[in-house]
């Protein structure tokens, strides 16, 4: 079957649910297709906030700042003013549209401090925020009337000559495969988090969007750039809030020494998120660690706060490590979060491909640089998917013939039914897709995690070449068409590979230490040679590599310290 619309959202978390509401607003005919239902989206994991510069005595300007600083000046400027300017309007919008964010004792909406932030201006819903920006987000796409095709598996964009008209994707019920024709595209797909492991990432996070636009000849940027969370819980990897510490809590090493005083005297356990991992990580690796945690203390906030204001992380402390916090210290170690890289877009969600569009954690604008400040995060979301889905209508009514005049959705859709009966076609026998998968997560983490150096990495690129071909022998056991999860996850892998050899590649390359890319044979920030993007175009044979300029305005780079 071959569905038609003007602009095609892929992914239903925040982001994309922002841009197809401003989508709806434009007047265009706007559709968003899912991997999940809609309030399933890992937007639903975020815990800690959302900032915005809106409280008494700050400004557009601190926030702006004090984002450029947590990139370690890789962020682009012109973005980061975007970003911190047009915060305080979406924040109160989100709050008009029925979010109920916490108040503080003078009934006026709350605040709490945050890593990088030089005061408290991350707005929050106890240690829900983005569950509860999901459901509002969701209720107004319901208002609206956007239709939604859930619970499909997007497989490829269909794509000719650099230009974007729709894509082709798998209905999971049916397993049917289908074609969606579009004036615009938008990529709203979220992470790519599993593709290291442990990580706090929900399942669904495998980079499909930022792989299948990287195939189809869009460029990646700033992909050496990867997030550790500093508080992920022992064993499962599930994220305790960045806010926990935004309440109080601290640190402790084995010794029971609040160790952060060492490594950030000012800000403490507030320094930016690439300060404290690297902290924790060193602490662990120099023998004051508990077996390979450090712990996060919040016994001093008291049961009633605790319960109040982090009642989320109090349960999966408890559940997934049978730790009260109330009661007792949590082991918590840097855990991978969050690509700070992903699809090279403008400022307004436009890629390197004519009618393709991204916003969110898959885009890389770049506001987040070598680092992202928490609760940054779901402000992207809202702020550049409404740019996104407003580029991406205009785009659209510019186009002088509608969707259906690009002949290419059914040849799209042919190639993509005979390549997928190919993969059911394999015979049972050979590799797993989940073995291959994990061998490359806990490999990433191992040689592209919180410190690298030259050995590891080109190591981890031998390993990717033996996982790629590995790959090409997986089999699909399950020979089904309804709900099949095992064709997903082979597809899954793929997508994943081609996203753990551009994190690999950009980490070899970049020789320097600057925000979350640490390499220990470079120890130093080297402004004079590594001020510049790396950007990435896909080739069969392997990556090439580009290099592009920072966008400055107002900020000159500094040395870095909390
Ligand atoms: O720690 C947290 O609540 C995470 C927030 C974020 O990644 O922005």
């Amino acid at each position: 079957m071959i569905y038609k619309h003007d602009v095609l959202v892929v992914g239903a978390g925040l982001a994309g649910m922002r841009a197809a509401i401003e989508a709806h607003n434009q007047g265009v005919d706007v559709a968003i297709v899912s991997k999940v239902y809609p309030v399933r989206s890992h937007s639903n994991a975020a815990q800690g906030g959302i900032n915005a510069a809106l409280g008494e005595g700050d400004t557009w300007e601190s926030h702006g700042y004090d984002t450029v600083k947590g990139s370690d000046y890789l962020g682009d400027q012109d973005a980061i003013e975007i970003l911190a300017r047009e915060a305080p309007a979406a924040v109160l919008e989100l709050e008009h549209w029925g979010v109920n964010f916490s108040r503080d004792e003078t009934g006026h909406l709350g605040t709490r401090n945050f890593g990088g932030a030089s005061q408290a201006r991350t707005f929050f819903v106890a240690d829900i925020t983005g569950q509860a920006l999901l459901q509002v987000m969701f209720e107004q796409l319901v208002r609206v009337g956007v239709r939604m095709y859930n619970e499909w598996f997007v497989t490829r964009l269909i794509e000719s000559e650099g230009v974007v008209r729709g894509i082709v994707g798998m209905d999971i019920r049916s397993g049917q495969l289908h074609a969606i024709q579009a004036n615009a595209v938008v990529l709203a797909t979220g992470g790519m988090g599993r593709v290291f492991e442990p990580s706090t990432n929900a399942l669904i996070n495998t980079g499909d969007g930022m792989a299948i636009a990287y195939r189809a000849g869009a460029r990646l940027m700033d992909m050496e750039m990867m997030q550790y969370h500093p508080t992920t819980l022992k064993g499962s990897g599930a994220l305790l809030t960045e806010g926990a510490r935004g309440e109080g809590a601290y640190l402790l090493n084995s010794e029971g020494d609040r160790f952060m005083k060492k490594y950030a005297p000012n800000k403490l356990e507030l320094a930016s998120r690439d300060v404290v991992s690297r902290a924790e990580q060193t602490e662990i690796n120099e023998g004051r660690g508990i077996e390979n945690c450090v712990l996060l203390d919040c016994r001093h906030l008291g049961k009633d706060l605790i319960m109040r204001k982090l009642g989320q992380i109090h349960e999966l402390a408890l559940e997934l490590a049978g730790v009260d916090i109330v009661q007792e210290p949590v082991p918590v170690r840097p855990g991978f979060h969050y690509p700070m890289g992903g699809i090279k877009t403008d400022v307004d969600g436009k890629t390197t491909l004519d009618g393709l569009y991204a916003a969110g954690e898959c885009a890389c604008v770049s506001i987040h640089g070598g680092n992202r400040l928490g609760a940054n995060s779901l402000l992207d979301t809202v702020i550049f998917g409404r740019r996104a889905g407003a580029a991406a209508s205009e785009h659209s009514r510019a186009l002088p013939s509608p969707a259906d005049s690009f002949p290419l959705g059914e040849t799209a859709l042919q190639q993509e039914t005979e390549r997928i009966r190919a993969l059911l076609d394999r015979p049972s026998v050979g590799e797993l897709a989940a073995k291959v998968r994990w061998d490359m997560g806990v490999n990433m983490v191992k040689h592209c995690g919180v410190f690298r150096e030259a050995g590891g990495l080109t190591e981890m690129g031998d390993l990717l070449h033996s996982l790629q071909d590995r790959a090409t022998r997986v089999h699909v056991g399950d020979k089904g068409r309804v709900f099949n999860t095992n064709l997903t996850s082979v597809l899954e892998l793929q997508f994943m590979l081609d996203l753990a050899v551009a994190v690999q590649v950009t980490a070899l390359t970049r020789t320097e230490s600057r925000g979350a890319h640490t390499r220990t044979d470079y120890p130093e920030r080297d402004d004079e040679h590594w001020l510049k993007h790396i950007q990435l175009q896909y080739r069969p044979e392997g990556p090439e590599i580009h290099f592009t300029p920072v966008t400055m305005t107002r900020w000159e780079p500094q040395v870095r310290s909390y």
